[in-house]
């Protein structure tokens, strides 16, 4: 029996401004990127709050992308700064919690780079694909407690 080709679920957070329209540009275009990707529009990659993040893993996803305007070009001014901020934090919570913190990926881009966000997914698809599927939130190793003396 052939082994069946695991295929990464990634979801990925995108800003309207910019990379929304980037990954429009990126269709109209007619760039070529896996499939793999599941988009969720989202006004500022600053509104994106650990909890989503957290509940996208929890529904087993295996890779979450969080795209938004290069620094700088904010339309909410500081929102991606607060990103920036979030994604840090998150790395950390995400290797505390069993989760390889590869399996989430900022990038800035802007409505003009259809081509890097074909790159982005294929790139981000294939780190995926090396680091197999998510474990489940059920097989996470539970955190033991520590004992202070
Ligand atoms: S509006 Fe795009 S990152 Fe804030």
């Amino acid at each position: 029996m052939k082994d069946k080709i695991f295929e990464p679920r990634i979801l990925g957070f995108l800003c309207n401004w910019c990379s929304y329209a980037g990954a429009d540009l990126a269709g109209v275009s007619r760039l070529q990127y896996p499939p793999n990707i599941r988009i969720i529009r989202v006004m500022c990659s600053g509104t994106v709050s650990p909890h989503h993040i957290l509940h996208a893993f929890q529904r087993r996803a295996d890779g979450v992308l969080v795209a938004g305007c290069h620094i700088g070009d904010c339309h909410y001014l500081k929102g991606n700064y607060l990103t920036m901020k979030r994604m840090k934090f998150l790395e950390g919570l995400l290797r505390f919690a069993g989760y390889e913190p590869q399996r989430l990926h900022l990038e800035w881009i802007s409505a003009a780079e259809g081509g890097k966000f074909a790159d982005t997914v294929r790139e981000f698809t294939e780190r995926i694909r090396e680091l197999g599927p998510a474990p489940s939130f059920e097989a996470v190793p539970k955190a033991t407690a520590i004992k202070v003396t």
